[in-house]
């Protein structure tokens, strides 16, 4: 009776549960070994269904636990079908895109039919997250993603730098290709995606493809006149640095934006370590599309003026009294709020989208290569 009293009950059901979590978490040595030979002989039978063996399948569970992110963790979340993993592999998408296990981890959520997971990451709040995603899907080149990253290009709601990271994902397999190939076809790919799609359909392996996007895509032309090879043509080349470092100071006008190690204007990134951050590829796509990968706190901001007048500029502080930008020209300019009639982030990057104009293609190669050279110092 006086155990039954249901004030009792009720604290040692608290107590129970309060305790749960501090007891799992103290899985003691034999505990650990228990789990893994257990892992080991389910490994291997045939055809288990887990379901039926629920002592076997806590230790699998209590196993993974302690080897999240590694090669045998795939291997088991694979083997035993557990979709329970699903936000893991996820995390494995966006944090090791670029390795074999980020894109096993890519091609697991498609065999788990985890679609849904994916599209919520491709719409999140978080674009850096959304576009390493999506480059992990391309690296995959599963034509199962090509659904989603098609409703992400022809969102007109993601910003730029997340569709073209679609648009270069899902040219990364053939039927991709065929249906970007469509959308520029029909006139429905947004402008401002242009050079993403025609970097990777004119570098397409399949002739037809190739042929079909040249007549309505052509890549910026270069200072010779000359339209600009592919990214992926461009990143096969070796450039000479001290001419790169040349046409960075001179006619690439870099340096009227950029520090390096202390020389030049401050109205983008310094880049005095930037070729411990970014590939060739990348170092690429940043100066021939610069608004297709914009970088955090560089975003442009476009004020309209109480005269009409439209001013564009780097923020540089905002109070309830007036709003400071500083503009392409380097110059810090402080406009009051009530001479501002709009003030908004915009979907463009203040660093010119034509540079190479000025620049043959070799300058652009002798630039990148400099680029490469500017590590982190010890
Ligand atoms: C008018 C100013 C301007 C000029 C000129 C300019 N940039 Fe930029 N650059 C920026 C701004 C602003 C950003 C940051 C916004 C963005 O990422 O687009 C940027 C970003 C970059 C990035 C990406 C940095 C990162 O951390 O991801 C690279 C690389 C770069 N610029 C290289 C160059 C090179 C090379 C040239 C010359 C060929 C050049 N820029 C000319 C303004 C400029």
């Amino acid at each position: 009776m006086y155990l039954l009293h249901p004030a009792r009950l009720l604290v040692a059901t608290l107590l129970c549960l309060s305790l749960a979590p501090l007891v799992a978490q103290e899985v003691t040595d034999a505990t650990r070994a228990k789990d893994s030979r257990r892992v080991k002989a389910l490994l291997r039978l045939e055809n288990v269904d887990l379901e039926t063996l629920p002592e076997a399948k806590a230790s699998l569970m209590r196993h993974l636990e302690t080897i999240h992110g590694t090669d045998e963790f795939l291997e088991l979340v694979r083997r035993f079908k557990l979709k329970a993993a699903n936000p893991e592999l996820i995390r494995l998408a966006i944090e090791k895109g670029d390795e074999t296990i980020g894109v096993e981890a890519v091609k697991t959520l498609f065999d788990f039919g985890a679609n849904d997971a994916i599209e919520k990451e491709l719409n999140g709040k978080d674009d850096a997250r959304a576009v390493k995603l999506a480059a992990a899907m391309g690296l995959a080149g599963d034509p199962r993603g090509n659904e989603l990253l098609l409703s992400v290009i022809g969102n007109s709601e993601r910003s730029v730098p997340v569709r073209s990271a679609a648009v270069t994902a899902i040219g990364r397999n053939k039927a991709g290709q065929e249906q970007l190939l469509k959308l520029v076809e029909a006139g429905t790919l947004a402008k401002e995606l242009n050079f993403a799609a025609a970097n990777v359909l004119l570098s397409s392996t399949d002739a037809a493809i190739k042929t079909a996007a040249g007549k309505h895509l052509t890549l910026p032309a270069t200072a010779d006149s000359k339209p600009l090879p592919t990214v992926a043509e461009l990143v096969k080349r070796t450039g000479d640095v001290a001419a790169g470092k040349q046409v960075f100071g001179t006619i690439g006008t870099c340096i009227k934006c950029h520090k390096v190690r202390g020389e030049g204007k401050d109205v983008g990134p310094d880049l005095s370590e930037i070729g411990s951050k970014l590939s060739k590829e990348a170092f690429y796509v940043s100066i021939l599309d610069p608004s297709a990968g914009i970088s955090h706190n560089f975003e442009t901001y476009t004020l309209l003026l109480a005269d009409g007048t439209v001013q564009n500029g780097i923020l540089v502080s905002q109070t309830d009294a007036d709003i400071q930008i500083k503009t392409a020209d380097a110059i810090v300019k402080q406009f009051p709020r009530d001479e501002v009639e709009d003030f908004k982030k915009s979907t463009v990057s203040l660093m010119p989208a034509d540079l190479q104009k000025a620049l043959t293609a070799q300058n652009l190669v002798d630039v990148v290569e400099y680029l490469t050279t500017l590590k982190k110092q010890n």
